[in-house]
Parts: C-alpha cells; structure tokens; sequence
C-alpha cells in the first residue's frame, strides 16, 4: 500500500513538472523539444522522455552473442561525458544546502570528466571553478578544462591515504576560501542520486522494463550504484555488475572481501578504486569482472571499426564486460551498460601507434584495427 502511494506521489510529482513544462513553453512560445541552456542538455528523465541520452544497439554484439546489448549514449551530454549527471547533481546540492551562493567556487577533485561537467556548469551559472586532477591524465582533458576557464591544478599520483592526495588537496583549499564549496564527488552522494533519479529511470524506461542486467565500470561508483539501486527496486532479478580493471581494488572486494589491488595498472581513465567510496556503499552488486586493458582496448577498436562509435578506453571496458556478460547469461537477454565519452579525449594516448607500441598495446591489437592509428 505505502509502496502504491509513493509510487501515484511520483507520477503526480512528475505530471506536474511535465505540465508546468508545457505552460511554460506554451506561454515562451517554444517547442517542448528546447533544452535550457547547457543545465537542460544533461540527461533527465521527465514524464515524455525529453531530456534523455539515446540507449544504443551494440548490432554486431547483439547478433554475435543473442542477447541485446545496449549501451546509453552518455556521451551526448551537453559536456559530453556521463559525469555531467553527477555534475549537474553535485551543484544543485551545494545550492540547495546553502553552500554555495552567487558567484562562489566549485572545488573538485576529478580524473577530468566531473570537472569538465562542473566547468561547463559553472559558466552557465556564474561561479567560479578550481579543479586538481592527478598528473597522469589525457592532456585534452586538460587542455579543455582551462578553455572553459577552470583554474586547474596538477597534482602528482598518490593514494587517498596520503594528505597530497588530489581530493584532499581540492578540499583544504576550498576550506580556505571564502563562500567556496569542495563538491567531492567520490563521498557525496548526491553523485548516486543523479542516477538514481535520471539514468536508472531512463533506463527502465527505454528498454521497456526488459532490461536483465546492467554492467559499469566504476570511478565513485555513483552510476552502478545509482543505476542498480534504482532498477532493483523495481525487479530484484535486475543482475547488476562491477567491470573492474587492473589495479583497482573492488574484484578483490567483491570476490574475497579483500581491499587488495588486483595486478598490474590501466590505461583507462576515470574508473578504478582504492576503497569503497561512499557512493559505491550498499550498491546491490550481484557479480563483478576483472577486465583486463588488452580486452578494454581491443573492444574500443572494435566498436568504432564495426559500429562507427569513437569512444575512450573506459567505454571499451565497459561494452567488454556487456560482451562477457552477455556470453555468460545466454541468448535472450538484454543488457545495458554506457557509453561513457568520447575518443576526441584520448587522441594522444589511445590513438597514436608510437604510444600503444611503447606501453605495449600495439602487439595484441589485430592488426586489422592498425590503420585507425595516427
Ligand atoms: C571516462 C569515465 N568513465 C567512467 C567513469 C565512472 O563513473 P562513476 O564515477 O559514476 O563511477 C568516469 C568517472 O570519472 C569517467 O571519467
């Protein structure tokens, strides 16, 4: 019964925001279809599907293995990467908790996509943006950020443990400043809630609530947790997996209950972890996969020379794990992972044959991938 109340609540809230919606067109003379601004162009489920990314067939998979893999297109967020979620969730936040007033400062700690999101953000509403970033990161991610005027610090590689520590860095000088806020996307579950109420929803929605099993790669973990949390809510049955790659510490967790680092390093940016952050807490995972870089790699090449999808290597991972994932369960399922951003990202690192033949990537890429190489 209470179950039967929240959910008409919802529905109701929903048809009010989709009603004040139309009027508000309506009196603007505008077509629904219109996005307010770069805030509008993140994913948000609202009653008539405005709003979302595009859930996309994996074809090739899909044929290959019997089962429809699918994969949101988070790429097409107006910063183009699934982090605009959590960006959009983690100022609406500091707003809403009096932490940010007109014309202060967002301070994050970021791989680079959250920062890019929050940069964006920040020149749409007016605030300022500092960003600390570990040193090892792609260079456009970089570059892009100080184009949208982000002051960005690098900072060398060490473990949350230590006080040098990128996100501690990002949140001892926001402390110092005045009406400033460390947005601190690993800890702050508002990054979960993102998806609990948009990507999760949307998913649900455009698989016509068919979808068996959901797979991400995890960085705060804030999309696999939201986006499982929502959809076991609604079917139990719902499998939600981890996609871990080398060196991160969550197969072991997941596996052994161990904080142990699996062997070797990534080249993926954006995912992998030392610990459990508070937005990965509680996620319903079912099972979790150890991909290594050479599959991640290998499936980047392969979605953008059988399907045209220029993506980074995170992407390859996660669309791997579907891969696997699909294999596993059998013929007549339909699972979903993301897209998470594009390639334009790691052109230097990831596209460029001198630096796959020195990490030694180059020897296991079929060599019919070579000539998307630069
Ligand atoms: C490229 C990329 N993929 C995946 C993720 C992981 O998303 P989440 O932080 O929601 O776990 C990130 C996070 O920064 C990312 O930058």
């Amino acid at each position: 019964m209470a179950e039967r109340i929240r959910s008409f609540g919802l529905k109701l809230f929903r048809s009010s925001k989709y009603l004040y919606k139309t009027q508000y067109c309506r009196r603007q003379n505008l077509s629904q279809d219109i996005r307010h601004g770069i805030v509008g162009m993140v994913g948000r489920y609202v009653i008539l599907y405005y709003f979302r990314t595009p859930l996309v067939r994996i074809s090739k998979l899909s044929n290959e293995t019997g089962c429809e893999i699918l994969a949101k297109a988070e790429f097409c967020n107006g910063g183009g990467s699934v982090k605009d979620r959590a960006a959009y969730y983690l100022i609406k936040d500091a707003q809403e908790k009096g932490q940010l007033r007109p014309g202060g400062t967002v301070v994050e700690g970021t791989a680079g996509n959250t920062g890019i999101g929050l940069a964006h953000m920040c020149l749409a509403l007016g605030y300022k943006c500092v960003i600390f970033m570990p040193n090892n990161q792609s260079q456009e991610k970089i570059d892009m950020l100080k184009t949208l005027g982000a002051d960005v610090t690098l900072v060398p590689v060490v473990p949350f443990t230590d006080p040098n520590n990128y996100n501690h860095q990002a949140s001892r000088y926001a402390e110092s400043l005045h009406n400033a806020v460390w947005t601190n996307q690993f800890d702050n579950t508002a990054n979960r809630l993102a998806h609990i109420e948009t990507t999760g929803p949307e998913i649900w929605q455009q698989t016509d609530n068919k979808v068996n099993a959901v797979v991400f790669g995890t960085g705060t973990g804030g999309t696999l947790s939201g986006v499982g949390t929502y959809l076991k809510e609604k079917n139990k049955n719902i499998q939600v997996v981890v996609a871990d790659p080398q060196g991160s510490v969550l197969y072991n967790w997941y596996k052994h209950g161990k904080l142990e680092r699996s062997e070797g390093s990534s080249i993926t940016e954006g995912i992998g972890q030392g610990r459990v952050t508070e937005n990965m807490k509680g996620a319903p995972v079912d099972d979790v996969f150890l991909i290594k870089d050479k599959d991640a790699v290998e499936m980047t090449f392969r979605l953008l020379h059988e399907e045209g999808l220029f993506v980074g290597a995170s992407t390859g991972l996660n669309v791997f794990a579907a891969y696997q994932l699909a294999r596993s369960m059998g013929p007549g399922h339909t699972i979903v992972t993301c897209l998470c951003d594009t390639g334009q990202r790691y052109y230097e690192k990831l596209f460029k044959k001198d630096v796959l033949q020195q990490k030694g990537y180059l020897e296991n890429l079929p060599k019919i991938y070579w000539k998307y190489l630069h």
